[in-house]
């Protein structure tokens, strides 16, 4: 079968994009605004460059149209900590995805305890065991769609300390994001 994206809506490319191109990597995203910290999901965010370490997150409209307040955060700041998060986290990811108004403190309401790492940087999920410190590199707009596309230059890597030994090995368990369900418990197989 094949399929042209102009015949379907909207909501039906995603469902195909979403459950085809997976695992993806889930970004839980904290910012700060005017009100404090704000914290959201994102899967349509991927590694774009190592030089300079590089993340795409691609971020659409908000339901009343209009930036979303991870949007309106980091275009007004410039600042965005990515936390990684496991899969004893996925119910709050869902939870922190609601649409809030602006200022309402996700991780507040949700009981979700958040950690300082480094001052000039948003705080990250405290129990998680990865997160990127970044700020933002370039904004791009693309043609013929309302998503804001956002590269976030990776300015310092946080790891817990047990998932990371002095060779820079990393070893996380991330959860990802398939369709509109979670992806836990991948298994790497080394060929
Ligand atoms: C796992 C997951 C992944 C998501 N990925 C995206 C995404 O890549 N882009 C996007 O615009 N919204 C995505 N959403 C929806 C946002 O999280 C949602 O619109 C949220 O309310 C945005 O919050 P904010 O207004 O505080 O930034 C995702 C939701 C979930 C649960």
């Amino acid at each position: 079968m094949v399929i042209d994206p102009q015949s379907l809506d909207v909501g039906t490319v995603y469902k195909l994009m979403s459950n085809t191109i997976f695992p993806r990597p889930i970004a839980w995203i904290s910012t700060e605004g005017e009100t404090g910290v704000n914290l959201a999901p994102f899967s349509y965010f991927i590694p774009v460059s190592s030089e300079p370490p590089c993340v795409m997150v691609s971020i659409g409209q908000s339901e009343e149209g209009g930036l979303k307040d991870t949007a309106k955060n980091i275009l007004l700041h410039s600042k965005a900590t990515i936390s990684l998060a496991d899969d004893h986290k996925a119910g709050l990811i869902d939870a922190t995805a609601e649409a809030f108004a602006y200022g309402v403190n996700e991780a507040e309401k949700f009981g979700i305890a958040m950690a300082k790492i480094a001052d000039e940087y948003p705080p990250c999920v405290a129990d998680a065991k990865a997160a990127l410190l970044c700020s933002l590199h370039q904004e791009v707009s693309l043609n013929g769609s309302e998503q804001i596309i956002l590269f976030l230059k990776i300015d310092a890597f946080y790891y817990a300390d047990e998932v990371v030994d002095e060779r820079y090995n990393v070893k996380l368990e991330n959860i990802g994001r398939v369709g509109r369900d979670y992806l836990v418990d991948a298994k790497r197989m080394k060929v």
